[in-house]
Order: C-alpha cells, then structure tokens, then sequence
C-alpha cells in the first residue's frame, strides 16, 4: 500500500509501504477512507526525532477489511474511527479508555516510530481492535469522526481539566486544531470571559467570531495583556496547546491565584525551567495531559449528536494521499489560511 513516509527533517514522500496485516488475533485491518495531519506531526516533522522512515498518521477513519478471530465489537465491512493512541486493550486503564497510561507498558501512538504503522496510508493494521476502534455512530460526520480520533478528546480533556467554572474565565494559548477544539470545549462551561491567545491572525479573526476575546502574541507581552484585561488579577483557568517552554511559563504567569493550568501542548523536555516559584506562591494547580481518547467517546458523541457541542468546521484544505508532502509544508507554513488538513487516500 501507499503511505507517508518522512524522511529527515520536512522531508515528506508518499511510496509503497509494507502491506497491513493482521497485527494478531485481537487486530484488524483497516482501508483508510481519510486521514488528518497534527500538529503532533509537525513536531516529527520539523526534527525527525524518532528518526527517518518513519511512517506517520494517527488521525484515521476507514472500513474494516478483516479482523482477528477475537474480534467482537466490529465486523468486516464497518466504517470505523480509530484512537490514535493505543495500549494492550486489556487493561484496567485500557479498559477505562486511557491507553496512554495502559499498565502492560504497550502504549503507543501510530505513525510516530517503528513500533505501530502510519495512518496517512491506504490501510493499518490496528491492535486491540475491541479497545480502540469505534463503528462510526448514526449522525457523526466524516470529518467529525476524524476529529474523534484525537484532537477533539485532547480539547475537550484539555477543558475539562481546566476547572472552568460557570462565571469563570478561561485563557487558550495556541489556536491550531487542537487550541479550537479547547476553545470550543471551554464553553460547555460557561465561562463568563474567554482569551484566545495566538499570534497568527486568521487564528484570531477565527477564534473572535467563535466568541472569544482576542490576544495577539506576536509581540511576546500576552501574559501582560492577559493581566491588564484581567485588573491585574489573571484567569482562573488556562489551557496550554502548543507545547513550547515559552507557553507553559505564561500559562504560569497569566493563572490567576489558586486557578489551573491545563496544558495539552507536547513538551517532551526533561530539563526546561520551570517557575516553580509561581507555582508555589499561587496555590496553582498544574496538570498535563495526554488525551485518554476512547474514555471521551461516551461524552463526544452524544454531544455531537444532539448539537450541544457544534463545531466550526476547521478542515480547510482536503487534498489526496499523494500530495502529502505539499499538505504537511502548508499546514507548517500556517499557509493560505490552513487550520487543519484532510488527505483523502482514496483520490
Ligand atoms: N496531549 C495530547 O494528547 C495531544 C494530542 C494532539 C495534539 N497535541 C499537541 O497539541 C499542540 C497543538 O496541536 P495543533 O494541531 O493545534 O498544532 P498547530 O501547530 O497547528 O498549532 C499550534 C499553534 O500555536 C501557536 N503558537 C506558537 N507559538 C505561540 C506562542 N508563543 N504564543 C501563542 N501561540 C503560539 C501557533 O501559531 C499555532 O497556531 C501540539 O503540541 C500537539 O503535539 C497534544
Ligand atoms: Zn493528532
Ligand atoms: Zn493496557
């Protein structure tokens, strides 16, 4: 089959990748119907830190082709959605739907190394396929489904562990796919104020219209506004989705007294400062996230469903699988107005 493979630093081909098989008896195989880039991506995108040849995707919906003997929750011939982050299936955090904390040490996220296949491809291979697939439900869209993949859990998780409170005010650092999905998840809690801070202007003018005070960080004084907005005082609630030291220090900064910094961004240092000191004297509490993605379906859906939680549509450019390298430098350059794109392997 075809799949996206990165090559080294920003260097993305499409070509033939090994065939999917069956990754055992609990596994199926998946035609891949579309697939996202994230902003997760990009990271591996711009170092290939988990080195070249990597196949990548992990945002992906498609019909299953044939599933393991122990399969029961999917049959062949069903369109599914899959969690970009798996684990053993089996369990007790798997189970509950928080691979990322799965005990048997299986976790892993598809397309990010040499353990699980990419998703950016015409068909996966899918471990587990009772834990981490889902038949796409009556009134979920494709692209909606796309989004349940991984980033609408990851804002909506990034929400809710937040401590937004009805009359509260809530600060989004970072309006990518991920920051849009938080800023539309903050408000299931009414918050009175709502900041949306970034320093890409389309990504304002977009958060402005979805409601949301503007912050322009381009200048790097956000945390500064914040506090003048705010009378000096800071927001009681502040999600982090952009991963950057920088952004976690002035989620720090701009938190308001016993308030909550929920970061969702990917940071993987070991070593960045760390403003302990705000911390401490502000009572703050700190929590980072990696999204326990098949624990949100039984909130998501429903919410979708019934348009409690409507969404701006966010992906802006559908190209085909064989254009992913022209995809991911668009979707890195913040090009032609890109929020988030969808690659269509079957075009
Ligand atoms: N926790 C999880 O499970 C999970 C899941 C998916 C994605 N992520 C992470 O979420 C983050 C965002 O993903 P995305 O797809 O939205 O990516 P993206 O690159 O499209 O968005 C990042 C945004 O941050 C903005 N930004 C950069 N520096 C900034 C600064 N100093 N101040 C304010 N804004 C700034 C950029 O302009 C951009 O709009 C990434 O780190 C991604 O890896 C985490
Ligand atoms: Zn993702
Ligand atoms: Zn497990």
């Amino acid at each position: 089959v075809r799949g996206v493979v990165l090559q080294g630093p920003r260097e993305i081909t499409v070509e033939q990748v090994p065939d999917a098989r069956l990754p055992g008896p609990d596994g199926a195989v998946i035609t891949i119907e579309h697939t996202a880039i994230c902003g997760s991506d990009l990271h591996l995108y711009h170092d290939a830190i988990t080195g070249t040849g990597v196949q990548l995707g992990h945002e992906f919906i498609g019909t299953v082709h044939e599933v393991g003997p122990l399969v029961r929750s999917i049959k062949t011939g069903d369109r599914v959605l899959v969690s970009g982050v798996i684990g053993c299936g089996q369990c007790a955090t798997c189970r509950a739907g928080q691979p990322a904390l799965c005990q048997r040490n299986q976790s892993g996220i598809f397309g990010t190394g040499p353990d699980l296949p990419g998703g950016q491809a015409e068909a996966v291979g899918v471990p587990a396929a009772d834990a981490f697939t889902l038949v796409i439900p009556d009134g979920i869209n494709p692209e909606q489904a796309v989004l349940l993949t991984d980033i609408l859990p990851t804002g909506f998780l990034g929400a809710q562990r937040a401590d937004i409170a009805p009359g509260g005010s809530v600060a989004v650092i970072g309006l990518g796919p991920v920051g849009i999905m938080a800023l539309q998840s903050s408000l299931l809690y009414s918050p009175a104020r709502v900041f949306a801070i970034d320093a890409d202007p389309a990504r304002l003018a977009r958060a402005a219209r979805l409601g949301a005070e503007t912050v322009d960080a381009s200048d790097g004084t956000a945390v500064a506004k914040v506090m003048e907005a705010t009378s000096g005082l800071g927001v009681t609630s502040v999600i982090e989705a952009v991963g950057a030291d920088q952004t976690i220090i002035d989620a720090l900064g701009m938190v308001a007294p016993g308030g909550t910094v929920s970061i969702v961004g990917v940071n993987l240092s070991m070593d960045m400062a760390y403003p302990m000191g705000l911390a401490f004297l502000k009572s703050l509490t700190v929590r980072a996230t990696v999204a326990a993605i098949p624990g949100t379906w039984d909130a998501l859906v429903p919410l979708l469903q019934t348009g409690r939680l409507v969404l701006d549509p966010v992906f802006t450019h559908h190209l085909p699988l064989s254009a992913a390298a022209e995809a991911y430098r668009i979707f890195d350059a913040h090009e032609d107005g890109v929020l988030k794109v969808l690659l269509d392997p079957t075009a």
